[in-house]
């Protein structure tokens, strides 16, 4: 059974009660974070709580806790939960009040999280790669904030389920942004190119440790826009996501991408985010 912390305590799961006129039950107004844990240790934590206060500021919410206090609670959460790897998943709302568009003044926040295994992509995904399809951004254009209102991301994700396909690459004005769930790299002439981090998609973590890894290991890149006809003529596509990590993108809208298989790129990624995963294992605290 699954432990989880809501306001201030751990709990079965089956015994957490939150109010039904809670504001993130009502206006989805609350913010949220997924932190990838290895060998029971938080991944990057301090850029996730970056982004948490990034988000939190967005919407105009004080943090409920220090960095430190996030820190302890995140350790008693893993502690409480089977497995050494783990998923949490934490989520702020701006509490519970009367049904008001406008902030209610002294409420206290609820605060909530969750862990669950964390499973590795499936190893024939790593020979086949992924489909995926592309549609319309229409989400707002505060997707730098990780909003708990995720109403377009699950319809736009809905659409590649609909037809056989795991993600939706997102298309906003001609250029790429990212997709619904993840962050969208591709592959032209060995050139790793990314699209800039602004308020037209999230800052993703795994995005930028995949920079990194890049920079480190000498790797072509580049971070710019990039064009709907680039990516429909890219060599590889590849997606990243705290809990996907890297993957190709072989078939976009039914088309090959590339040759139709992972590419060099993609391999090579993928193995320097293993061995970046087994330095935390290791508990080099220098990348967590
Ligand atoms: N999603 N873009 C969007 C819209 C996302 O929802 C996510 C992550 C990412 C990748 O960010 P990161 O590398 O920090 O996980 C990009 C999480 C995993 C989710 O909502 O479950």
């Amino acid at each position: 059974m699954s432990t989880i912390y809501l306001n201030g305590k751990l709990m079965p799961i089956e015994e957490a009660c939150i109010s039904v006129l809670d504001r993130g039950f009502i206006f989805g107004d609350g913010v949220y974070e997924v932190i990838p844990v290895y060998s029971s240790k938080p991944f990057r934590l301090d850029n996730h709580l970056l982004r948490l206060q990034h988000s939190l500021d967005g919407i105009r919410l004080n943090n409920p806790n220090s960095n430190e206090q996030w820190r302890q609670l995140l350790a008693q959460l893993i502690e409480n939960n089977d497995g050494d790897d783990q998923s949490v998943y934490l989520h702020i709302t701006r509490g519970v009040a009367k049904r008001d568009h406008a902030f209610p003044e002294n409420i206290e926040p609820t605060v909530f999280m969750m862990s669950s295994p964390l499973l590795a992509p499936p190893k024939a995904l790593f020979t086949t790669g992924i489909s995926a399809i592309t549609a319309v951004d229409n989400r707002w254009i505060r997707c730098d904030i990780k909003a708990i209102s995720l109403l377009p991301n699950v319809l736009l994700r809905q659409e590649a389920i609909d037809v056989g396909a795991v993600e939706t690459v997102l298309i906003r004005d001609g250029f790429l942004t990212e997709a619904s769930a993840s962050n969208i790299f591709i592959v032209k002439n060995n050139v790793l190119l990314a699209p800039p981090k602004n308020h037209l998609m999230l800052p993703g973590i795994t995005y930028d440790v995949i920079l990194e890894l890049a920079a480190e290991n000498n790797i072509s890149h580049e971070v710019r826009d990039i064009s709907e006809a680039e990516l429909r003529n890219a060599d590889e596509v590849l997606l990243t996501s705290s809990t996907k990590e890297v993957m190709a993108i072989t078939r976009l809208d039914d088309i090959q991408v590339g040759d139709g298989k992972p590419g060099s790129m993609f391999k090579q990624l993928h193995q320097l985010y293993q061995h970046c995963k087994a330095t935390i294992m290791r508990g080099n605290s220098a990348s967590s």
